[in-house]
């Protein structure tokens, strides 16, 4: 058990922010799986402070998701405040991240991520007036500095748990490195040494054995992972597993098809199908990483647009997974290319229901065709 002020969280593991990702229905899967602290998407401030209704829709959050951190991106400080002060008093959520490590170039150019690397000034004026206008902890996610360069994370950080923040998250590279090299940790361990506050180190953790080291080598007291869950929750469990020297099983190839369609059902609580079949298309792809002929079912996945198809396809996967290795080899080419046919064959169903459906609602309402 570690705190963030007054915030008690469960474990060491906590989910990073991603944008398109960390929706409700990923995070409770996340929940699930026994993360101890999971971060929301970033949302825009403006977005908030005009109440754009999508984005106050992705504030919501379910009575299960304690501790939860909502992760806000902007630069002005009024639009920050507004923004901070809603999620403080508006949304259940526990604790409030201010974003200064997204390195996309929309972001940065208005000054926002990132970008507030290169204006510590600006960056701890922000913190300190959010800091002064909210009751929950705030938190700043940030990178080690502009480019190789210019590294402050040590006197930024410094400077932010003066200004009151409650704790850092620190991903190891540079915005110049946007996802390329590696992650260098040495830098979360020279954070932890410098701040009285908790410290998350971040980037690159894919196993429970790296989440144990990482742990170990900096002192931090937890590890944030983003890419590595996508597509296997049980990353979490394995984690949680190896810190408290239990045993896990591994999960079947069986259960990793049943938790894709768990996960689109979960999606479609919060989406129109069509949408959260279309954002399943990715993450069914990642489930499947490894499996045999993955990659030729990554093709069938990408093209699934109901959970009908999804269902299905998975169900003749799921069975050709069942036989022998041999019995694979042997019915691979000719699977796949029925697998194809099957998809075809139900978006024609699927569209003359549709055409039905079209024919019926023009009908009821009148339409003579
Ligand atoms: C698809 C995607 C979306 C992301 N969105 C955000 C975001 O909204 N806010 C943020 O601070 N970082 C975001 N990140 C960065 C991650 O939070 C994390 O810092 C980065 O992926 C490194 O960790 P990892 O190697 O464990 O993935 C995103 C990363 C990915 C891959």
């Amino acid at each position: 058990m570690w705190k963030i002020r007054e915030v008690d969280i469960a474990n060491p593991i906590v989910i990073a922010p991603m944008a398109g990702v960390s929706n409700l229905a990923f995070r409770s899967i996340a929940r699930q799986f026994g993360a101890g602290l999971i971060y929301t998407e970033m949302v825009s401030d403006k977005a908030i402070a005009y109440h754009d209704k999508k984005t106050l829709e992705m504030t919501r959050m379910d009575k299960e998701e304690h501790p939860l951190t909502m992760q806000l991106f902007g630069h002005d400080l009024d639009s920050m405040i507004t923004a901070a002060r809603y999620l403080d008093q508006q949304t259940e959520c526990d604790l409030i991240d201010i974003n200064m490590g997204c390195p996309v170039k929309k972001i940065v150019s208005v000054g926002s991520g990132a970008a507030l690397l290169k204006r510590p000034e600006a960056a701890v004026e922000l913190v300190h007036a959010i800091v002064q206008e909210v009751r929950k902890p705030v938190t700043v996610k940030m990178r080690l500095g502009w480019d190789e360069h210019s590294i402050c994370c040590v006197q930024l950080a410094q400077r932010l748990e003066k200004a009151g923040a409650s704790a850092i998250a620190l991903h190891g590279r540079t915005r110049e490195q946007m996802y390329t090299g590696k992650a260098d940790w040495s830098w979360v361990k020279r954070v932890k040494e410098a701040v009285s506050i908790p410290v998350i180190g971040n980037g690159d953790i894919q196993s429970a054995i790296e989440a144990e080291r990482r742990l170990q080598e900096t002192g931090c007291d937890a590890v944030m992972i983003g890419r590595g869950v996508l597509g296997d929750p049980w990353l979490i469990q394995r984690v949680n597993a190896r810190l408290s020297h239990e045993s896990m099983q591994l999960q079947s190839e069986e259960e990793k098809l049943q938790w894709i369609l768990e996960h689109a059902r979960r999606l479609m609580q919060i989406k129109a199908e069509p949408v959260a079949i279309k954002e399943m298309r990715g993450h069914a792809c990642w489930y499947i990483q490894g499996m045999p002929f993955n990659n030729r079912m990554k093709d069938l996945l990408t093209k699934v647009s109901s959970y009908v198809e999804l269902n299905e396809l998975l169900t003749r996967y799921g069975e050709f997974l069942a036989l022998s290795k041999e019995e694979q080899a042997e019915q691979s080419a000719g699977f796949l290319d029925r697998c194809g046919k099957w998809l075809q064959q139900i978006k024609e169903e699927e569209e003359i229901k549709d055409g039905n459906s079209i024919i019926v609602t023009e009908k009821s309402c009148g339409i003579d065709r």
